[in-house]
């Protein structure tokens, strides 16, 4: 293969019909097992996400999040349910088909940056192009430069990670996520790690990205973020519950971890 052949993922995304989502997840169940202990991770999820969205999913600590995520992202594997990635079943991929699907057609942002220490930025950013065939070393130096300029980061290239800030570590991570021209973003509480200020400028930038046809799905627990996404998704004991359905239930966990912590504030409350 030559460097300027077109590569898998184009090819595949131009042969989609538009209408079929990229994402769509048909009662989906993930169980785990741990000693005699079984947790009910997800339990039936309905997900479809088309070309282009923005989509945020929020919901209380151990509701599944992350499970759903990695589910998405092909880093694991439901025990139930149907998976169609661009119409694709995913259940039928062998090992080497799924990561090819996840170096090509998904770009992960996880909270703790996970940018490899001993490596430059440019270097971390085209790390995912050196997985693929058929791309020359001009062309990876060119979409990492241009990745990087789309994060603001492109004066940033020969550094090294700790010599970064967190706001600029996550830039630099959002670039390598981008950089392979993925059909979706995966965000894990992209801003999960950073003060408020670096965490308004990468939310800023993700928003950006959506503004520029990029597709995101994105795990977060502030409601401001969740909120600049056009479509929010709540989760609550591993399913997909309605915003009413959410507040309600919040709500009552709410009172019952006051009744819970005593007396006085409760009958303050009360009076
Ligand atoms: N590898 C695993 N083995 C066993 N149980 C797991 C595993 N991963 C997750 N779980 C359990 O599955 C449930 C959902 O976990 P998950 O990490 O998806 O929650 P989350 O919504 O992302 O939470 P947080 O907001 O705290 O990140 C939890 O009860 C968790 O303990
Ligand atoms: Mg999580």
């Amino acid at each position: 293969m030559t460097s300027n052949a077109p590569n898998h993922a184009s090819a595949t995304r131009n042969d989609m019909d538009p209408k079929t989502p990229i994402i769509a997840l048909e009662d989906v169940r993930k169980i785990f097992l741990t000693e005699d202990v079984e947790t009910h991770a997800l339990s039936g999820i309905h997900l479809d996400i088309a070309a282009g969205e923005f989509v945020s999913i929020t919901g209380p600590s151990g509701c599944g999040k992350s499970t759903l995520l990695s589910l998405l992202g092909l880093l694991d594997e439901p025990n139930g349910g149907r998976y169609r990635f661009k119409g694709r079943a995913v259940e039928g991929l062998r090992a080497n088909e799924r990561a090819q699907v996840r170096n090509q057609e998904i770009g992960f942002i996880f909270q703790a940056f996970n940018l490899i220490g001993d490596m430059s930025v440019a270097d971390n950013v085209g790390l995912p192009l050196t997985y693929r065939d058929g791309i020359s070393k001009a062309d990876r130096e060119a979409r990492v430069a241009r990745a990087l300029e789309r994060v603001g980061m492109a004066h940033r290239m020969r550094h090294y990670p700790a010599q970064l800030s967190g706001g600029q570590q996550q830039r630099v991570a959002v670039a390598r996520a981008l950089v392979g021209e993925p059909a979706i973003l995966l965000a894990d509480e992209p801003t999960g790690n950073l003060d408020s200020h670096n965490a308004e400028s990468v939310m800023e930038l993700l928003g950006e990205l959506h503004a520029q046809g990029s597709t995101l799905c994105m795990v977060t627990h502030d409601p401001r973020f969740a909120e600049l996404a056009e479509r929010r998704i709540y989760m609550f004991d591993g399913r997909i519950v309605d915003e009413e359905t959410m507040h309600r239930l919040r709500h009552e966990e709410e009172r019952r971890m006051r009744a819970l912590l005593g007396g006085r504030r409760v009958a303050e409350e009360a009076r």
